[in-house]
C-alpha cells in the first residue's frame, strides 16, 4: 500500500489563519513552520490517543486500554522498549515490528528527546498500545505508573541508547519516566547504543559502558559504518533492528538444555612459554571469550572441559577446568579430554617456544653479549585435533585473531587447519577487543561469511552455543 501524504504550504492558507499562526509562533518563540509542525503533532497525537483508547481488543468488549492496557495473553514474552533521542530512533519503529513478528508484545516509552525524532502516535500505533512519555502524567501514573511499567515486562530494550541515557543509567538517575523505570526494574536490560563515533570513544562513555556492563546490562552494537552526519564513519551506528530483536530473543529464551548429555571441549587464554624458570613469552589474551563460551555451554546442559592457560578469572561454575601453561601441555590435555561432540579452540596459543629454555635463571653479566633465544614451532592444537583420524569431534571450531583481511585469512585458515567453522575477529588496537569485554565476530564456514553484531563476549558465547546446538540437532 502506498500512503499519499497531503502537502500544504503555509502560503496557501488564508490571511487570518496565517496571522493567527504568526502570533502564536511569536508567543512560543518558534518559527511559523515549527509552530505548524507542533500544532499538527499535537492534533495527530490526540487523534491517535483517541484511536488507541477506543480500540477494544477482540473478545474483551467494554475494556479500554486507557483504564487497563490491552491484556497480553499469558505466556507471551513482553518487551518494554525505551526509545532515546537520537537519529537512530527511526529504526526503533522497525524494531517494534521485528519484535512483534517474533510474537513478542511491545510497550514503548519515549524520552523527551526521542519525541524530537518520532512521535508517541507512531510508536503506539505500531506497538498496538499507547506509548508512554511522562513521569508526572496523572493519567499514566493512575493507569500504569512507572513501577508497573518496570515490572510488567520480561526484558527492557533501550534503543537507541544515547550517550546521555547511558550516563544517566550509569549514575542511577531517575529524572524522567525512562530512567525511573530503568532504575525500578529487576528485568534484564539490553542496550543498543547509537551515537557519533567520537562520543562513543570518549573516555566518559567508555567508563559508563564498563560500569553498565559490570552492573549486568547487556549491550548489542554499536556497529561500525556510515553515520547520519556527512563523511562520518566509525563505531557508533545502532545495531540493525533484526540484530537487536535477535539479541532480545536470546535473552528472553528460557534456559534450554539444548546440549544436555553432549561433551564440549574448550581451550582458552594465552600460553606461557618459558625462557628460563622466571621469564616467559606470553600474549595479551585474557581468556574472557573462552570462559564465556564454557559458561554458556554448561548452562545449555553440556558436560564441559575447559583447558585454560594462565588467566586472572574465576573458574566458570559447573565446568571441569584443567589449568596448563604451555602449548604442549594444552595439546596433551585436549587429547586426554576426547571424545567430545564439539571442540572450540579459543586459546591464543604461542606459535613458537624457546628451544633452549634455561634450567636456571639466565644471568645478566656486565660486558657480555645478550643471550640469543632460538625459537621452535609449537604444535597446532586446533589442526592436530581437526585432522585426527579417530575421535575427531563432530564440530571443530577455531578462532582467528586478525589485524587485516579478516575474512580472506579466516577462509584460508579454515581450509589449512581442517576445522568446520572459524570465528574471525579484528584485533587491531582500534577495536579494543584484546582483553576487553566486547567482541565483533565474522562467522566463517566453507560456504559463507556472516557478520555478527558487536556485542559482549557473553553475547557471542550465547550465539555460538545456539549455533552448535542447532547443528548437532540437525545432523544427529
Ligand atoms: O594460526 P592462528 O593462531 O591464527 O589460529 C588461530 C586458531 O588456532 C585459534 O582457534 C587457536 O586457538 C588455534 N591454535 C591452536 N594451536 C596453535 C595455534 C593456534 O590451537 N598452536
Amino acid at each position: 500500500m502506498i500512503a499519499v501524504m497531503a502537502s500544504i504550504t503555509i502560503r496557501q492558507l488564508d490571511e487570518v489563519l496565517k496571522k493567527k499562526l504568526r502570533l502564536r509562533a511569536a508567543r512560543n518563540g518558534r518559527s511559523v513552520e515549527d509552530e505548524v509542525r507542533n500544532v499538527l503533532r499535537a492534533a495527530a497525537d490526540d487523534t491517535g490517543r483517541e484511536i488507541l483508547e477506543n480500540f477494544t481488543p477482540p473478545g474483551k468488549a467494554g475494556q479500554t486500554p486507557r483504564r487497563a492496557p490491552s491484556p497480553v495473553p499469558s505466556g507471551t514474552r513482553r518487551v518494554l522498549l525505551v526509545v532515546g533521542g537520537g537519529i537512530a530512533a527511526y529504526k526503533s519503529l522497525d524494531l517494534i515490528r521485528r519484535l512483534k513478528e517474533r510474537d513478542i508484545a511491545v510497550r514503548c516509552i519515549l524520552t523527551n528527546a526521542a519525541q524530537e525524532f518520532i512521535t508517541p502516535l507512531s510508536a503506539g500505533a505500531i506497538a498496538g498500545e499507547r506509548a508512554f512519555t511522562d513521569l508526572f502524567d496523572p493519567a499514566h501514573e493512575f493507569d500504569v505508573g512507572h513501577i508497573r511499567l518496570a515490572r510488567e515486562c520480561d526484558l527492557i530494550v533501550v534503543a537507541p541508547a544515547t550517550a546521555d541515557l547511558m550516563a544517566k543509567l550509569a549514575g542511577g538517575h531517575a529524572d524522567d519516566l525512562a530512567t525511573a523505570v530503568l532504575l525500578a526494574t529487576t528485568a534484564k536490560v539490553l542496550l543498543a547504543p547509537a551515537m557519533n563515533p567520537r562520543m562513543w570513544s570518549n573516555k566518559a562513555t567508555q567508563r559508563n559502558l564498563a560500569r553498565l556492563a559490570a552492573d549486568g546490562f547487556e549491550v548489542v552494537g554499536p556497529n561500525e559504518g556510515e553515520m547520519a552526519e556527512a563523511n562520518e564513519r566509525g563505531f557508533g551506528r545502532m545495531a540493525e533492528p533484526q540484530e537487536i530483536a535477535g539479541a532480545a530473543e536470546r535473552l528472553l529464551a528460557p534456559q534450554t538444555r539444548a546440549l544436555e548429555g553432549k561433551r564440549v571441549l574448550i581451550t582458552s587464554g594465552p600460553t606461557h612459554e618459558p625462557i628460563d624458570p622466571v621469564r616467559y613469552i606470553a600474549n595479551r589474551s585474557s581468556g574472557k571469550q573462552g570462559n564465556a563460551i564454557a559458561q554458556a555451554a554448561a548452562q545449555a546442559g553440556a558436560q564441559v572441559t575447559l583447558i585454560s592457560g594462565p588467566v586472572n578469572l574465576p573458574d566458570p561454575p559447573s565446568v571441569s577446568v584443567i589449568k596448563v601453561e604451555t602449548a604442549r601441555e594444552m595439546l596433551a590435555a585436549a587429547e586426554r579430554a576426547l571424545p567430545a561432540d564439539a571442540a572450540i579452540f579459543a586459546a591464543a596459543v604461542a606459535d613458537w617456544r624457546v628451544a633452549n629454555a634455561g634450567e636456571q635463571k639466565i644471568k645478566k653479566k656486565a660486558g657480555q653479549a645478550v643471550p640469543e633465544l632460538s625459537l621452535v614451532e609449537n604444535p597446532d592444537i586446533l589442526a592436530t585435533i581437526a585432522k585426527r583420524k579417530t575421535q575427531r569431534p563432530k564440530l571443530v571450531i577455531g578462532f582467528a585473531a586478525e589485524t587485516e583481511n579478516v575474512v580472506a585469512n579466516a577462509k584460508a585458515k579454515l581450509a589449512g587447519k581442517g576445522c568446520d567453522w572459524i570465528l574471525a575477529n579484528d584485533v587491531s588496537s582500534r577495536t579494543g577487543i584484546m582483553g576487553g569485554d566486547r567482541n565483533t565476530i565474522t562467522f566463517v564456514t566453507d560456504t559463507s561469511a556472516e557478520n555478527w553484531p558487536a556485542q559482549s563476549k557473553d553475547g557471542v558465547a550465547r550465539m555460538l552455543i545456539e549455533r552448535i546446538a542447532k547443528e548437532i540437532a540437525e545432523n544427529k
